[in-house]
């Protein structure tokens, strides 16, 4: 079993997949991890030495190479939207996509500022227009997931039982 977590910055892709993984006895894997792992840089200074087409070529390079089985995979906000990265995701797993509306990501991601470099140079007061058009665009691929969940959740839970139940019927 593979699972890949889905969606925009700051909808708690790490914080579910974490525990999740941990309810249903799976290993856990961070996308964004794995990747500054094998560059052995942030994704912050790659972003900054080489720029984003270098980030999205390594981030499906990654994406290839983490195939374990048993495991949760945490995807970055934009991993299903670059080449066909989300036809892979659901060839090779069972795809969950944490949905959440402008104003939550807002409000999350205004936690940490300046942690993520596709938000930088844009001013606080554009970054709600700049999350929903980004939002508006990237929804068509994340709504292909298998499972839409939306964010925040009712209690954990209610995740863990949707989606053991979701993938009990698959199995079936
Ligand atoms: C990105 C999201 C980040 C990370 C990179 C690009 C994006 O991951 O992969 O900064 O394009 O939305 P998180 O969604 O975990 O913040």
């Amino acid at each position: 079993m593979r699972i890949y977590l889905v969606g925009f910055m700051g909808v708690g892709k790490t914080t579910l997949g974490k525990k999740l993984a941990k309810a249903i006895g799976c290993k856990f894997i961070d996308l964004d991890k794995e990747i500054e792992k094998r560059e052995q840089t942030t994704i912050d200074e790659m972003f900054e030495a080489y720029g984003e087409d270098y980030f999205r070529i390594v981030e499906r390079e990654v994406l290839e190479l983490t195939l374990s089985e048993n495991v949760v995979i945490s995807t970055g906000g934009g991993t299903p939207c670059y080449y066909n990265n989300m036809e892979f995701i659901k060839q090779q797993g069972f795809c969950i996509y944490l949905k959440a509306d402008p104003a939550l990501i807002l409000q999350r991601i205004s936690r940490y500022p300046g942690k993520r470099p596709i938000l930088k140079g844009v001013k606080p007061e554009s970054m709600l227009d700049f999350i929903q058009e980004k939002l508006s665009e990237r929804e068509v691929v994340y709504s292909r997931a298998d499972l839409v969940i939306k964010i925040p959740v009712k209690s954990f839970s209610f995740l863990v039982k949707s989606v053991v139940s979701e993938l009990d019927k698959r199995l079936a």
